[in-house]
């Protein structure tokens, strides 16, 4: 398992004909390389350490050089700038196959002739060959001092040569060389009487313990074309976690799942992750998927990363209003408020006295307007009040277990909000309501900056 850093990463495509740069907006974000005008900078001074065994989850809008980020890592695209290092290699040269990476595509490619279960050994295969390789040319070279801590559980009895003394290794090659001439003259005849080796044997095991996390057991004798989009989508991830590989990067893998199979195959794969201990970056769209899968979150827009935090301290304490909006479903309101020195909050439809708490971090705010932020779940239906703001009900989404009114300011019906209340609240759609802001659930952020401010308490 690895650490994975990732130093100032810039990644630029070059621009097609009569594209025109995104670069000029902001060039002084952009280093030089990447801001060369017949190119398009994705991803810009992106730093960020993902500990060995931790689930980092990364989101961001549609475009915003998730996937080109994850391409980067698995060697896929080319740097314009920056290092990637996982565990102690710096990886920025090395080919795909040699960065001990597995990656499920958000379009998940699987082998059309080969079955689900040579699909699920096709990797699995390759990497203990190579893993085998690799431990027998450092051992020779005296230097397999970092393979050893690595390779544990199954991957040892897939075959490797650590620990193994100069006799040991040629007869673990000799071995090896029997095995495969078995194999071979024994291979076109019944099942029964062929020969399986040690190392088949373990990958068969690696693979029925991945497709029954997966439940794909059933499936292992068809063709990918036999399959639904979701079995596919599910053979590609137990591919990359067969491999048990230094680091997992997946692409929106469920994406294709249905409500059901997503939630339970959103636990099978923390579950496996936390069972194998793998260094993982999951790229999601989904909220559910963000806030109850990750360690941490990074949080990346127009291709920089805009905070890296705990779920839940990301949703408390955002640092910004593009993870204040971000973060949450439905997302935060904002509504365009007054400040008065040294608590007051005034808006045209209410008024109220902020927390003490508030009182230093907003003394050079007085008289000027912030930006206010509340959660659709921190608004509550009370009695009229000038502290509380009226509203009309646009519409009701009953879920079942709770219910989202979209609803629009009396005085002004062009600013939109949405408040989630019981599920034994009966809202009729036309109805005005008074809505109370509880002060303790507030957010605030300088309109110039877009930061957040902070309460503070000393
Ligand atoms: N090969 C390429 N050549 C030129 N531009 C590219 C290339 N690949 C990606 N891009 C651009 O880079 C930006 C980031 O793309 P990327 O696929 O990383 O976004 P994403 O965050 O994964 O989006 P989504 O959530 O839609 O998958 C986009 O503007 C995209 O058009
Ligand atoms: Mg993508």
């Amino acid at each position: 398992m690895a650490q994975v850093i990732l130093e100032n990463i810039y990644k630029s495509f070059p621009l097609r004909q009569g594209e025109r740069s995104k670069d000029a907006e902001s060039e002084e974000n952009v280093s030089p390389a990447a801001s060369s005008s017949a190119s398009n900078s994705v991803l810009r001074r992106i730093n960020l350490t993902v500990e060995d065994g931790e689930f980092m989850v990364l989101v961001g809008p549609s475009g915003c050089g998730k996937s080109t980020l994850l391409r980067s890592i698995a060697g896929l695209e080319t740097l314009t700038g920056g290092n990637i290092w996982v565990g102690d290699r710096l990886v920025n040269d090395l080919p795909p196959k040699d960065r001990d990476i597995a990656m499920v595509f958000q379009n998940y490619a699987l082998y059309p002739h080969l079955s689900v279960y040579d699909n699920l050994a096709f990797g699995l295969r390759r990497s203990s060959g190579r893993k085998k390789e690799e431990g027998r040319r450092k051992k020779e070279e005296g230097r397999g001092k970092r393979e050893e801590g690595r390779k544990k559980g199954e991957e040892e009895s897939i075959g490797d040569s650590k620990n193994l003394g100069d006799a040991d290794s040629i007869n673990y090659r000799i071995q090896s060389w029997g095995e495969d001439f078995l194999v071979g003259v024994t291979r076109n005849l019944p099942k029964g009487l062929r020969y399986v080796s040690a190392r088949e044997k373990a990958v068969g095991d690696r693979v029925l313990k991945v497709a029954q996390l997966l439940q794909i057991e059933s499936l292992l004798h068809r063709l990918p074309k036999q399959l639904s989009g979701g079995q596919k989508q599910r053979v590609a991830l137990g591919r990359a976690m067969a491999r048990n590989p230094e680091v997992f990067l997946m692409d929106e893998p469920l994406s294709n799942l249905d409500a059901k199979l997503r939630a339970e195959t959103r636990a099978q794969i923390v579950q496996l992750q936390r069972q194998l201990g793998t260094t993982t970056i999951y790229v999601t769209h989904d909220q559910t998927e963000a806030m109850t899968m990750g360690d941490r979150i990074a949080v990346m827009n127009a291709g920089q990363l805009q905070q890296v935090a705990a779920p839940l301290e990301l949703y408390r304490n955002p640092a910004n209003l593009f993870v204040a909006e971000f973060i949450g479903s439905p997302p935060m309101n904002f509504l365009q408020v007054q400040f008065t020195a040294p608590l007051l909050i005034s808006h045209p439809q209410f008024r109220f006295t902020l927390p003490d708490v508030w009182a230093r971090s907003l003394q050079q705010y007085d008289g000027r307007s912030l930006i206010l932020g509340i959660r659709p779940e921190h608004l509550s239906i009370h009695p009229p009040a000038t502290k509380n703001l009226s509203v009309q009900v646009d519409v009701v989404e009953a879920l079942g277990h709770e219910t989202y009114l979209w609803v629009s300011l009396t005085d002004a019906p062009a600013i939109r909000m949405q408040v989630r209340v019981g599920p034994d609240r009966t809202v009729r759609v036309g109805e005005e309501i008074w809505l109370a802001i509880s002060p303790e659930k507030i957010h605030l952020f300088d309109p110039d900056t877009e930061l957040a401010i902070c309460p503070r308490t000393i």
